[in-house]
């Protein structure tokens, strides 16, 4: 399903038109990926046609869902994290063979999904949730195999959802009534199940009768703030502007931002996280201004495993992002660019990190241990 808008208007707050699917998990009138009815389809919004175009793909191959989290039609940690479920779910359904052959297509599934993009562990998270289901069911027969594993994944991504709604609840609470809110990248709904965790908590303080504005950061290189965030948030009438990344200072050192928040990609057990290009910077900006900055995550962010932000891997990716903004060249045809995706910021610039299990604040190694064993501290 596709909708157009007028070419070089500005798009879009069309609503209304119908969702793809039945019922989505996500809950909205739109989501980033869902499972069609079936469990042999994944349907995804195209997001880098957004905001211009609001086109669904559909998916039958693991090896497909694989190349749409590589070239982002799907992109933002949790997001990515349930798109690879998903995956898993259409390899179980298309392996109609014995339990050997099963497994043997299990792994290849797995490890094609795996190799994707390697930052954000919510990726690896839930193929190793999603895989160890799969691999319990190798003895069923075809149909059950598919369905089980299918009814795990629908599973992660319900829990997703109300993981966002639960971080949504508790970081509102540290927003104050009138603030501005400055937000990077875009950790909202088109990033996660639905509803958003950085988004999340600018709904909910929204939704609380909190009259906050929202100031979103571009994001070079692929502007997923100019053109996500801003799309969410216009659509839900939460006020918005967009401005580009080079003007956080500008705003900060005027005092028109009160509090900084953003979602992350990988949580290492220390607390350093690692988020989209240019939040390092923003951290240092707020660090100087005294402005309390944020990090809103589910725990399946969180890699107790990875002890600082040291260890977390940070996709390189094309250089052409960089040099073609959109298509178009920018920069001398000779001349070479770098594009690091992610940046790690320090647990030390951050006031706290925003979990459905609670938040850690201060951020530290014994903050987090303690959320590790905490029940979800709300339901939706
Ligand atoms: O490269 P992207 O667009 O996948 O990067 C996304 C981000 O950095 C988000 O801020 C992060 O994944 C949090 S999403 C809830």
């Amino acid at each position: 399903m596709s909708v157009r808008y007028p070419s070089g208007g500005v798009p879009t707050l069309k609503t209304g038109h119908a969702h793809p699917h039945p019922e989505p998990v996500s809950g909205a009138r739109y989501s980033a990926v869902e499972l069609m009815p079936g469990n042999q389809r994944v349907l995804m919004l195209d997001q880098r046609r957004l905001p211009l175009v609001e086109a669904y793909e559909t998916y039958t191959r693991a090896e497909e869902v694989a190349e749409a989290i590589r070239s982002m039609v799907v992109r933002g940690a949790p997001a990515i994290g349930i798109a690879a479920a998903y995956g898993l779910v259409v390899a179980a359904s298309a392996a109609k063979g014995d339990g050997a052959s099963y497994v043997e297509a299990m792994h290849r599934a797995d490890a094609v999904l795996r190799a994707a993009r390697p930052t954000a562990v919510n990726l690896a998270w839930a193929l190793e949730r999603i895989g160890k289901e799969a691999l319990a069911v190798a003895a069923e027969l075809p149909l059950e195999r598919a369905d089980r594993v299918a009814e795990a994944a629908r599973k992660l991504h319900r829990e997703d959802v109300a993981a966002c709604r639960a971080i949504g609840a508790l970081g509102a609470a540290r927003i104050p009534d009138g603030a501005t809110i400055l937000t990077h990248c875009n950790a909202g709904a088109l990033a996660t199940g639905g509803y958003g965790t950085a988004l999340g908590v600018i709904r909910a303080a929204h939704e609380a009768g909190k009259k906050v504005r929202v100031l979103a950061t571009e994001t070079r290189p692929l502007f997923q703030g100019a053109r996500l965030t801003a799309w969410e948030l216009a659509r839900d009438g939460i006020p918005v502007e967009v401005i580009t990344d080079s003007m956080v200072a500008h705003f900060m050192g005027r005092r028109e931002i009160h509090v900084v928040v953003v979602g992350a990609d990988r949580i290492a057990r220390n607390g350093d996280t690692a988020n989209k290009i240019g939040t390092y910077g923003i951290a240092c900006i707020a660090a100087a201004h005294g402005v309390p900055m944020y990090v809103a995550a589910p725990w399946s962010t969180v890699d107790l495993a990875c002890p600082s932000g040291e260890q977390i891997p940070i996709e390189e990716r094309s250089e052409r992002e960089v040099t073609h903004p959109e298509g178009t060249a920018i920069v001398p045809e000779a001349v070479r660019a770098r594009n690091p995706a992610f940046d790690v910021t320090p647990a030390r610039l951050l006031a706290g990190i925003v979990t459905e299990r609670g938040i850690a604040s201060p951020v530290d190694e014994a903050h987090l241990a303690a959320l590790a064993s905490a029940p979800i501290a709300l339901q939706s």
